[in-house]
């Protein structure tokens, strides 16, 4: 099966392992201002932290098989948290398009942003571009959603549609996603012991099975993606339909 991101230290003894169906794990990884908290350090700790963390899992995911990886990083919600705290995790993301470029040859990833990059300053919104556009040729992917919202998502599709006169069927809907071409989420985790949605993926999640975890995002770890995993391959999809389990 095909690795992702290239073997990691813990993948000799991988307890789990994925087929395909599951080939598309997304993440909603929270709780990084309150893991910051309970060690009375400022909320920006808890992203840099959050951010080796994230580095960790995707490539644990690698590892156990998974195809494609989504993750939510920045909400269009989130420029309304205080101005240090988005100033942190946009250099966070710069730091990130750096790895992700010096490592490019090694970890042979597709790298896809999900949401609108005008928001971005100029810099950051050329790399993001960047690294999308060397990166294009591999076929396995990391998704990661920035100044992404569902709604907004589903309204400019919707507008791309209407601005060129062609009909609004799901497909064509679909089409206009920044998900365009890849396939629905088979698994959405949250962290962080929070049962919502928050504006992630409301379109392609539509039969996605979720999984909630109280693990606080930076202390995620790869026994808590297997536990994920193993619950996921305990459930039986139906799609309104009727199946033998
Ligand atoms: C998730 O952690 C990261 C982002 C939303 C960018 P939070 O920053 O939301 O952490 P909590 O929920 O406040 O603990
Ligand atoms: C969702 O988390 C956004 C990301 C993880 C990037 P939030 O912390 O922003 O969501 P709410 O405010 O708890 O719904
Ligand atoms: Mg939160």
């Amino acid at each position: 099966m095909p690795r992702l991101f290239g073997k990691s230290k813990s993948a000799d003894n991988a307890p789990v392992s994925v087929d395909e169906r599951l080939c598309h794990i997304a993440f909603i990884m929270d709780g990084n201002g309150r893991w910051a908290k309970s060690r009375g350090m400022p909320r920006e700790y808890g992203h840099s932290k959050g951010a080796e963390t994230f580095k960790k899992i995707v490539r644990y995911c690698g590892d156990i098989g998974i195809k494609i990886v989504t993750v939510y990083a920045f909400s269009t919600e989130n420029w309304s948290r205080p101005d240090a705290e988005v100033r942190r995790i946009m250099s966070l993301l710069g730091e990130y398009i750096d790895g992700a470029e010096r490592e490019l040859d090694e970890n042979k990833i597709r790298y896809v942003f999900l949401g609108d990059k005008d928001a971005f300053d100029a810099h950051l919104r050329e790399r993001m571009i960047n690294l999308e556009q060397i990166s294009a040729g591999y076929e396995l992917r990391l998704n990661i959603a920035a100044n992404y919202g569902g709604r907004a998502e589903i309204v400019r599709a919707a507008s791309i549609l209407a601005s060129r006169g062609e009909e609004i069927t799901e497909a064509s809907l679909s089409s206009c996603l920044y998900t365009a071409g890849c396939p629905d989420p088979d698994l959405i985790v949250r962290t962080a012991n929070e049962q919502r949605v928050s504006n992630f993926l409301l379109w392609q999640g539509a039969y996605s099975e979720y999984y909630f975890t109280p693990t606080l995002w930076p202390d995620m770890t790869p026994d808590d993606v297997d536990a994920a995993v193993r619950d996921f391959y305990s459930r039986g999809r139906r799609y309104g339909g009727v199946v033998n389990k």
